[in-house]
This record gives structure tokens, C-alpha cells and sequence, in this order.
């Protein structure tokens, strides 16, 4: 694993992609070369108030600008403050963090279950999986969120010439219902031996994945989230259960765990 370094980086581009959701380019961040996805930056803001960093997963890099993309919802007291940084404000950035996914092999169908504000680490694997020479067409991205405004980077998605698969809990864009529903028809059709399943989002979307995965026999993984107050595994403030019995850390055990570890709550 990469070591992490500590740095400031720049507010290099800032895009809304509307209902609250912005997307942040920050540079130069020395660790953008070795972010793999699934890991992440955990982020100081700019305030007296707030002392734990905020972890966010790494959207995408561009390790020649040394630049890190982190995309997130306007949720709190912190990422209210990063609604509002503009081009040239200064951010404390510690990373790269956490033990990221691992590629599927080439000819594995790769079932990717996105919900919510978890689609950038996914994107980013999916965007990776392309640029190792993974064939597109081989790569489902289910998406869910709970209404059309929730679903954001559509055309980013579409371009990679990835099957995308919509989901919206009051049916204004795709599938009206869960995500997982859909995940589990196309499972019941498609069940391959060269399979693998990724998951990032909500607890009770991960533990349906999870069980999916459990119940079809199809490996993978899900990257999880927890409070991190320190990030770098000595607090014990990010533990998760083990089905096994015992704990894991999540910040640096994970956020990746393989499918069927974790006693995931709901
Ligand atoms: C690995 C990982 C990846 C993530 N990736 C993303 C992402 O890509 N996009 C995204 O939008 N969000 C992501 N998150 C969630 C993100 O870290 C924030 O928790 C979330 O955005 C809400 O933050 P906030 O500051 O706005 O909320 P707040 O309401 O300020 O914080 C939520 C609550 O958690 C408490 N809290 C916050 N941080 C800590 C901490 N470090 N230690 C202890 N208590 C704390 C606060 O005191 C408050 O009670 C990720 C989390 C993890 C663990
Ligand atoms: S956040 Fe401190 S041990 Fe994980």
C-alpha cells in the first residue's frame, strides 16, 4: 500500500451537477498517482469548528495534473462548507487511504450496484477497469437513487459505453423501485461463472447486495462507510462487526470488504 501523504491542495475546478451535489477537482495532490478506486481522501475543513476530517472516495485522478476529483452531497455541517469552496481555496488533504478494489478479470461480467452519492468510487472503477483494456459492454452499472435529481453524471456513465441501468424509488427515471430489484432479474438471467459484484452506497442497499451475492454464489465486493475520526486505524472509531466473529476497521481494513465479511447493520 502506497504510503499516504498530508498536503494542501487547490480548489482547481468546481462543477454543480444540481440538487445539491458538487463536484471538486483538487490539485497538486502528490498521492493522485497511486489513488487506485475505492480508496479515499480524508479532508480538514476550513473551520474552527469542525475538528474530525471528512472522508470522501476518490471520484477519479489525473496523476499527469497531480489532480483529484471527489464529488459529494451537501449533507452537513462539512460538506456545506465544500458546497461553498471556490476556484483557488486551499484544502488539507490526507490520502491515499484505505484498501481500494480489486479489478475483476477481463472476462468477467462485472455487476456494479451504485446508490446514491456511493457512484464515485464506482465510476472510477469502472473508468479504470476501461483504461486496463476491460470491454465496456461486459460492465452493468446499476444506479439508483431515490428520485431522477438523485441520479447525477449520467452522461459521464453513458460515455464510457457502459450498460447503464437506472433506478429511482418514485419511478421518475428507469426502474421504479430499488436498485437491488433489478440487480437480482438480471443476476436470475445472467448468472455467469465469470461474474463479479461491486457495491458503494446506503447500509440497507449493501447488505441486499451482499446477501444477493451470498445467494447467487457470486463473489465481490462492497466498499463500505463509517464515521472515521482519525482515518489511519487508530481510534477504533470505524469498526464494523465481522460475521466471522471479531471487528474490522473500516477505515483501513476497508472501505473495501469482500462480499459475505462484514455483519452489515440495516
Ligand atoms: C470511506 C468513505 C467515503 C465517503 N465518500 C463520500 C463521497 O464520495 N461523497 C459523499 O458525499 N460522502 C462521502 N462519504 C461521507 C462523508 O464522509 C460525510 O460523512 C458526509 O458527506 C456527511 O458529512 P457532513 O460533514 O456534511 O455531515 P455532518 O452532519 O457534519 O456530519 C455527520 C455526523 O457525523 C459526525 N462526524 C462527521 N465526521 C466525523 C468523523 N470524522 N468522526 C466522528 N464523527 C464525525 C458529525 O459530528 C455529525 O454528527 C464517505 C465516507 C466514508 C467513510
Ligand atoms: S477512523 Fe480511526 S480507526 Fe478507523
Amino acid at each position: 500500500m502506497t504510503k499516504p501523504t498530508c498536503e494542501d491542495a487547490l480548489v482547481v475546478k468546481k462543477r454543480d451537477l444540481n440538487n445539491d451535489y458538487f463536484s471538486l477537482v483538487l490539485a497538486p495532490f502528490s498521492g493522485a498517482k497511486s489513488i487506485k478506486p475505492g480508496q479515499f481522501v480524508h479532508i480538514r475543513l476550513p473551520s474552527t469548528d469542525i475538528y474530525f476530517r471528512r472522508a470522501f472516495s476518490v471520484a477519479s485522478v489525473n496523476p499527469a495534473k497531480k489532480e483529484v476529483e471527489i464529488i459529494f452531497k451537501v449533507f452537513g455541517r462539512g460538506t456545506k462548507i465544500l458546497g461553498k469552496m471556490r476556484k483557488g481555496d486551499s484544502l488539507d488533504l490526507l490520502g491515499p487511504l484505505g484498501v481500494p478494489f480489486s479489478f475483476p478479470l477481463k472476462n468477467e461480467n462485472a455487476v456494479i450496484v451504485a446508490g446514491g452519492v456511493g457512484f464515485p468510487p464506482l465510476m472510477f472503477l469502472a473508468e479504470k477497469m476501461i483504461e486496463k483494456g476491460h470491454n465496456p459492454k461486459l460492465i452493468e452499472f446499476f444506479y439508483g437513487g431515490r428520485s431522477r435529481l438523485e441520479l447525477v453524471e449520467l452522461s459521464r456513465l453513458r460515455k464510457m459505453g457502459i450498460k447503464l441501468h437506472l433506478s429511482t424509488d418514485d419511478g421518475s427515471a428507469g426502474n421504479k423501485g430499488h436498485v437491488t430489484g433489478p440487480v437480482e432479474q438480471y443476476l436470475k438471467k445472467n448468472l455467469k461463472e465469470k461474474m463479479k459484484l461491486f457495491g458503494c452506497g446506503p447500509e440497507r442497499m449493501l447488505k441486499a447486495v451482499d446477501e444477493l451475492g451470498l445467494k447467487y454464489n457470486v463473489k465481490g465486493q462492497l466498499a463500505l462507510e463509517a464515521l472515521m475520526p482519525c482515518g489511519v486505524g487508530i481510534c477504533l472509531g470505524c469498526v464494523v462487526h465481522l460475521k466471522a466473529g471479531g471487528y474490522a476497521r473500516v477505515c483501513c481494513d476497508g472501505p473495501v470488504f469482500e462480499i459475505g465479511v462484514v455483519n452489515i447493520a440495516s
